[in-house]
């Protein structure tokens, strides 16, 4: 397989188990079969107020997650996007391709200004058009991310489609998402029937990479549940929105499917169950969230790879960049 994958996170607080199972951990293998870029999206964060201190703390520990989860910063281009002004100057272009139609009907601003639009910053609006040109600026093939970002995706794909056809080129590739591993979509602990998410008020909801060992083992032993064994076939958990969740955990965890983890764990009470997934995700989160404690200590050695990574990441954009002008009619400075 070859063509270039680009993703990207937020630094807008600690990340999570979906983030990681969602996005993160995806990434790893995609490293030695494609052109790989990873960046810390700070733009987007600031879409919503971000205290600047917590900002900053924030962005070297997204960077250093990524590392501790196994992203070679050698192998793949690891970066801060603002960092790289190309971003935004391709985002203005892109602001001018995509329809407000199209943006009206994106969920993940509904759900982010809540009832109060008029209040929300017109960034939040515009954020899928800063994404598009996060992916397109690399002329980016494939996306992994988790379900909830497949709308922007396709969004991302119509903004380059338009461009192609208003400039009668064909210069953008449309890029395909790559929803994988088991657990695309990780509900909260406390309510199976909604996303884990950083924002939700409730920290037992969700479990953090940074979470300590008896920390995961509380928030696990207290996820809610129902009161049946596990069933022996997927299908025996459609109605169970709860188990379902913990059985996609498991499986992501452990590099199997659900079917796979029913077939060993059948007929067990959710207390057995339990103990199995602590001692499984304590082993693979721990490991992590004690690198990156590691290299946050360190901040000018993260400064430094972000750094060399930007560099990397100007060279590569500002071509396209430059293209993008010429076929727009921008005069060459
Ligand atoms: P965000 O935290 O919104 O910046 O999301 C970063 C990445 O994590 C994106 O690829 C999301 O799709 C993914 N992600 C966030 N929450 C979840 C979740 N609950 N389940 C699966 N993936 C998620
Ligand atoms: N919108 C994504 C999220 O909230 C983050 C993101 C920004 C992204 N730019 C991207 C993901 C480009 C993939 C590719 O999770």
């Amino acid at each position: 397989m070859s063509g270039t994958v680009f993703s990207g996170v937020q630094p807008t607080g600690d990340l999570h188990l979906g983030n990681y199972l969602g996005a993160i951990k995806n990434w790893i293998a995609l490293q030695d079969q494609y052109d790989c870029i990873f960046s810390v999206v700070d733009m987007h964060a600031i879409t919503q107020f971000q205290d600047p201190a917590a900002l900053r703390d924030s962005t070297r520990k997204v960077a250093a997650t990524y590392i501790a989860a196994g992203i070679d910063p050698d192998k793949a281009l690891l970066f801060v996007q603002s960092q790289v002004p190309a971003h935004a100057e391709l985002a203005w272009i892109f602001n001018c391709v995509a329809r407000i139609g199209w943006l009206n009907r994106m969920t993940q601003f509904k759900d982010k200004a809540g009832k109060n639009r008029e209040k929300a910053s017109a960034g939040l609006y515009v954020y899928p058009n800063l994404m598009a040109a996060d992916i397109l600026l690399y002329k980016a093939t494939h996306v992994p991310v988790g379900e909830d970002q497949k709308q922007h995706l396709e969004l991302t794909r119509d903004i380059a489609q338009k461009f192609n056809t208003d400039f009668g080129s064909e210069f953008f590739p449309l890029p395909e998402p790559l929803i994988m591993g088991a657990a695309t979509r990780v509900m909260s602990l406390k309510d199976g029937t909604k996303k884990m998410g950083k924002s939700d008020p409730s920290a037992a909801s969700r479990i953090d990479l940074t979470d300590s060992v008896d920390e995961i083992a509380k928030k696990i032993r207290k996820a809610r549940t129902d009161p049946d064994p596990l069933p022996g076939a997927v299908e025996g958990l459609s109605e169970r929105p709860e188990a379902r969740n913990l059985v996609s955990i498991f499986a992501a965890l452990s590099g199997q499917t659900a079917e796979q983890v029913l077939g060993r764990h059948e007929g067990e009470q959710f207390s057995t169950f339990k103990a199995d997934l602590t001692e499984l995700a304590v082993g693979v989160l721990v490991p992590i969230g004690d690198e990156v404690a590691r290299l946050t200590d360190d901040a000018s050695g993260i400064d430094k790879i972000l750094s060399q990574g930007a560099e990397r990441a100007r060279a590569l954009s500002e071509p396209i960049l430059r293209e993008v002008h010429d076929i727009v009619g921008f005069l060459r400075a």
